[in-house]
C-alpha cells in the first residue's frame, strides 16, 4: 500500500525533524511552498507541528523514503480531510534537491493516490500550485491531476505577484488512468 518504484512512504520519525527543518528553511525549497512557512523555521516549530500532526484526525503525513535503502527524501501527505465529501488537500516537498528530476517526486505522488483512493476510499484530491514551479505542475500532470483554476496574482513572493494553479484529480480518473497502464 505504502511502497511504490523508487520510495516507499513511512511514518514520520521524531529523529527526521532536524532534516525538516534544515529544509524547509532553504529558499530554493520554500519559495515552492505555501505562505504560512515564509518565515525562519525553528525546531521547535518542527516538533509542534510533529506532536499536532500524530492526533490530527484530518490529515496524514508521511515520510518519503528511498525503497532501496530507507534514506530521507521529503515529507507528503493529505491535509484537511473532509471525511463526509471524501476529498483531501494534497502537498509534498522533495528536501534532498539532489534527488530533483529523478522520478522520486511523481512515485510518492503516485504512492499517496492509492492509498487516498483505494485505502482511505476518498474521492476527490486536490492541490495548489504556483505558476513558477513547471517541475511540480510536470509531475503532478504526470500522476492524473487536471487544471481545474487559477488564482491570478494570488501570491506576492521575490518581490512580485505570481499565479497559483488549482489542480485536482477525481477517483474515476486515478482508476480509468491505472487500468490503461
Ligand atoms: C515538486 C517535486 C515534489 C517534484 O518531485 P521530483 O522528484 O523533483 O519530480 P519528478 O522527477 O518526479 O518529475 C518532474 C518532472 O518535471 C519535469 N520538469 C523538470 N523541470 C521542468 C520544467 N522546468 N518544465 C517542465 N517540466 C519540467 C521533469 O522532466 C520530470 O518529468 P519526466 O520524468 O517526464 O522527465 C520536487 O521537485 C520538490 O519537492 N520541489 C520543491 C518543493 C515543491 O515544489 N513542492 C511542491 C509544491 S506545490
Amino acid at each position: 500500500m505504502f511502497t511504490g518504484e523508487l520510495v516507499t512512504l513511512g511514518p514520520i520519525q521524531r529523529e527526521y525533524l532536524p532534516h525538516y527543518v534544515e529544509w524547509l528553511n532553504d529558499w530554493e525549497i520554500r519559495r515552492f511552498l505555501a505562505p504560512t512557512l515564509a518565515q525562519p523555521y525553528a525546531i521547535e516549530d518542527e516538533e509542534e507541528w510533529f506532536n499536532h500532526q500524530r492526533q490530527a484526525k484530518n490529515d496524514r503525513h508521511f515520510a518519503i523514503l528511498t525503497r532501496e535503502q530507507g534514506l530521507l527524501l521529503g515529507n507528503c501527505g493529505l491535509h484537511q480531510i473532509d471525511w463526509s465529501n471524501r476529498n483531501a488537500i494534497f502537498g509534498i516537498f522533495i528536501g534532498d534537491k539532489n534527488r530533483w528530476g529523478k522520478g522520486y517526486g511523481t512515485d510518492a505522488t503516485r504512492t499517496l493516490l492509492r492509498f487516498a483512493f483505494e485505502e482511505a476510499n476518498l474521492h476527490r484530491i486536490e492541490l495548489e500550485v504556483f505558476a513558477f514551479n513547471p517541475r511540480a505542475i510536470c509531475s503532478y500532470e504526470k500522476c492524473g491531476f487536471k487544471l481545474e483554476g487559477v488564482r491570478r496574482q494570488a501570491l506576492f513572493r521575490e518581490g512580485a505577484w505570481h499565479d497559483e494553479h488549482i489542480m485536482a484529480i477525481l477517483h474515476d480518473e486515478w482508476i480509468a488512468l491505472n487500468r490503461k497502464s
